[in-house]
């Protein structure tokens, strides 16, 4: 982990409210794993006076990418970074997500920008020569992003909408169960997953009935991001872990879902 100053190289709109911001980073992004974060500061002054935790989306040889939403003040100060501008970063922190080893194929789940870190992983696992299924979920098509880059990467995409606007009409895991259904009977396949609380827990239980290895990317309020200030504590069977440290990323079975 190390703090630094990043150039930012663009920052753009992809979708209503979606940006993707590619900064400079030739020393950290060859330690990059897909799955771990990194902790920005988006302004100079106190306000916001905390650092705001956002996931590798692309990792490339000297740069990486972010995909991000406008919630709230941070994210609106971000939207405004130009080309040149200098970010301070701290990162790259957690975990990261881990391949298993013989498997033939993976199911990445998404809701809205949940996806931000699994396309790095879906490059990873195509890279690898497994069959990547990635599915992603969202209100409208409004909150669907980064599913054309997927499909052009090699992906096979299902998009799920809560009111039909785009793909499936439901939720995304309607559209998981059956494919539980068939992987079960054939070779090995492991869950990753990425997106709301409410989300990762069904996508959890679809693990445990069909008996698949799942990994699932908590978001929590974050305030250090290195573990020393036990704000991003969650319940898990060993006792409580840090999202920023121990995670953020997670084997299913071990989080006490509430
Ligand atoms: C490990 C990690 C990785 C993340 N990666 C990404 C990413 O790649 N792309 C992305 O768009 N966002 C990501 N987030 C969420 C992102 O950090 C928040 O959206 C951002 O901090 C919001 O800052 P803000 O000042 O704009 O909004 P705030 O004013 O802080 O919040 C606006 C709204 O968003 C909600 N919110 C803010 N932060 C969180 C959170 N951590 N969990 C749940 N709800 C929250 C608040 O409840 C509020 O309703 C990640 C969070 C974590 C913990
Ligand atoms: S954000 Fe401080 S301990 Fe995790």
């Amino acid at each position: 982990m190390k703090q630094f100053k990043a150039k930012i190289i663009s920052n753009k709109k992809i979708a209503p409210g979606h940006y993707i911001l590619s900064f400079k980073a030739p020393k950290t992004a060859k330690n990059t794993k897909p799955g771990q974060f990194f902790n920005i500061r988006v302004s100079q002054t106190y306000e916001p006076f905390l650092r705001r935790p956002f996931s590798a989306h692309k990792i490339a040889r000297n740069k990486i990418e972010i995909l991000y939403k406008v919630v709230g003040k941070a994210t609106e100060i971000l939207s405004m970074k130009k080309k040149g501008d200098i970010l301070d970063v701290l990162g790259p922190l957690g975990n990261g997500f881990d391949l298993e080893t013989g498997v033939s194929s993976v199911f990445l789940v998404a809701g809205g920008h949940g996806v931000a870190p699994l396309y790095a992983l879906a490059e990873q696992i195509i890279r690898g020569k497994s069959r990547a299924l990635i599915f992603i979920g969202g209100k409208t098509k409004k909150h669907i992003v980064s599913d054309k880059e997927l499909k052009e990467l090699g992906a096979k995409v299902y998009i799920s909408t809560e009111d039909g606007s785009k793909g499936y009409k439901g939720l995304i895991t309607d559209l998981v169960i059956r494919h539980c259904k068939a992987a079960s009977r054939l070779a090995m396949t492991t869950i990753y997953a990425c997106g709301p609380k409410p989300m990762l827990k069904e996508v959890a239980k679809l693990a445990r009935r069909y008996k698949m290895p799942c990994r699932v990317s908590l978001e929590e309020y974050m305030a250090c991001g290195i573990g020393t200030c036990l704000g991003c504590a969650v319940k898990t069977r060993t006792g409580f872990k840090l999202v920023c440290k121990d995670g953020p990323v997670f084997d299913s079975r071990e989080i006490i879902w509430t």
